[in-house]
């Protein structure tokens, strides 16, 4: 808006050292995971999107452990973090940030480490509000939202001429008080040296005992300063998460939010939409097909037209496309191509890479290996530490001995290759392109190629002819 005096620079404040005594909870709120991801990295996500200055984040209980999930989120520059001592309220740890900011002529966007669905558009209005009130901008700004049931948030009290007066947390609140719907979200736009010069003015003698930050707009109002209430519609959004049963109710609506958006704007298919997990990070494709009880977690992505049966677990994966998964596997961290086929019961682990056409079928473990196009492992086996070319096929019940008790070793296995039932391959071992070995063999030695290698400890034989087939069934 013309003649907006207030665009000053934008810094952000995260409030997360409290404990959160109502979840029950040895461990502090903020760490505790909506859709994967704690609660603080949410709210953190959000507020980069805004592009601050800089993100500031109080933390006390468990602060390093805050600190550390605060890291895998967002560039060490671009935070700062500040330590509240004792726990004494929002109030005082605003304050905890006092020798940062209370000099910065700047805006200040406060937010709450436990109110994670808040939305950047959202910010961005009530901070567009912020600076365009009355053409010369707020010193604060809240947002605010009507509840049915406000049981539990500050209430927002207006004066006849329905402007802010004060706000009213519950345990202060009359019964006449507690009847007023419209509450504080905990997010508001200050002017940064305005709220430090009114923090110095808070008290504690409240119901709590506590350094209300909610105390700060009214300090204000009545040294004749502008607040702005941003009457926001959308109450999810602004759900402050107090106990489990709130972030349970709030799992939920994620949960359904983005299996909606994966059917209507994906083209993907649940048979049960109700009965599934999946990941507000995961990229799924076209017609591909979801059984019940799936969980997708973190950041996958999965191709077009692939089949995923129940009981499965996915977690930082690529798929491909035309993939099927049958029931209870278990792949994390692989890369897995076109038209693979894993399970029913497979544990696909991390660094492995399935090339187009693979299979992995029942209780086979894969761990750190790549398996060339179209070679099969289709029972009961062990591949750690293994490249398999193409076209090969591994019998039922093989291991790669990878482990000797102190260090791990390679196998390697070439193309067109036949490992009978029961092969050891004790690494570090290569066997040629288009050998065999006997069933129930040790192999302890490299096997060369188009031999077949029998006995225990295996050894070369004779010269063998393997055709060039992919139509190995592997039973
Ligand atoms: C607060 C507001 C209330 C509002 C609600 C919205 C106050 C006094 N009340 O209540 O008006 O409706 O949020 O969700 O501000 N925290 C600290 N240090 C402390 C205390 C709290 O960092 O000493 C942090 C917590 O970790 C949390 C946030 O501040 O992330 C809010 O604290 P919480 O105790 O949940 O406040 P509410 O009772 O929800
Ligand atoms: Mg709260």
């Amino acid at each position: 808006m013309e003649g907006t005096s207030s665009q000053k620079p934008l810094d952000i404040l995260i409030l997360a050292a409290g404990l959160g005594t109502r979840m029950r909870s040895n461990i502090a709120k903020v760490l505790h995971v909506l859709d994967g991801r704690p609660l603080i990295n949410h709210v953190c996500r959000t507020a980069s999107a805004l592009g601050p200055r800089k993100i500031y984040v109080v933390v006390g209980h468990q602060g390093e452990d805050v600190i550390k999930a605060v890291g895998s989120e967002l560039d060490e520059e671009s935070v700062e973090f500040v330590w509240q001592k004792e726990q004494l309220g929002t109030g005082d740890a605003v304050n905890a940030a006092r020798d940062f900011l209370e000099n910065e002529d700047s805006t200040l966007l406060v937010l709450s480490g436990d109110v994670p669905m808040i939305r950047a558009e959202t910010l961005a209005g009530l901070i567009q509000q912020h600076y365009d009130h009355r053409g010369r901008g707020a010193e604060c700004t809240i947002l605010t939202v009507k509840l049915p049931d406000p049981t539990g948030y500050g209430r927002i009290m207006r004066d006849d001429g329905g402007l802010f007066e004060r706000i009213v947390e519950q345990k202060d609140a009359t019964d006449a008080e507690k009847e007023i719907s419209e509450i504080n979200s905990g997010i508001y736009c200050f002017d940064t040296r305005k709220l430090f010069d009114a923090l110095s003015l808070i008290e504690n003698n409240n119901a709590q005992g506590e350094y209300y930050l909610t105390d700060v707009p009214k300090i204000l109002r009545n040294a004749g300063g502008d607040i702005s209430l941003f009457n926001y519609t959308d109450s999810r959004e602004v759900s402050g998460i107090n106990n489990r049963a709130e972030l349970a109710e709030l799992e939920r609506v994620v949960r359904r939010r983005t299996v909606t958006k994966l059917m209507l704007d994906y083209g993907v298919s649940f048979v049960d939409p109700k009965n599934v997990y999946i990941s507000e990070q995961a990229k799924i494709g076209r017609d591909t097909l979801i059984y019940p009880n799936v969980s997708i977690e973190g950041e996958c992505e999965i191709g077009d037209g692939c089949t995923i049966r129940s009981g499965t677990r996915i977690a930082d994966s690529q798929i491909g496309h035309g993939v099927e998964v049958l029931d209870n596997s278990l792949i994390t961290e692989a890369v897995v191509g076109n038209s693979c086929k894993i399970g029913p019961f497979a544990h696909i682990r991390p660094k492995t890479r399935l090339e187009e056409g693979a299979k992995i079928g029942n209780y086979v473990e894969v761990k750190n290996s790549t398996i060339g196009r179209n070679s099969k492992a289709n029972h009961l086996t062990y591949l750690g530490d293994a490249t398999i070319g193409e076209n090969s096929n591994i019998g039922a019940g093989t291991i790669t001995c990878n482990y000797d008790g102190v260090n791990k070793h390679k196998t390697t296995i070439g193309s067109r290759v036949k490992i009978g039932s029961d092969t050891m391959l004790v690494a570090p071992v290569e066997v040629g392109d288009g050998a065999v070995t006997g069933a129930g063999s040790v192999v302890t030695k490299n096997v060369p190629p188009n031999k077949l290698a029998v006995g225990a400890p295996a050894r070369a034989i004779k010269n063998v002819q393997r055709e060039d087939s992919t139509d190995e069934t592997g039973r």
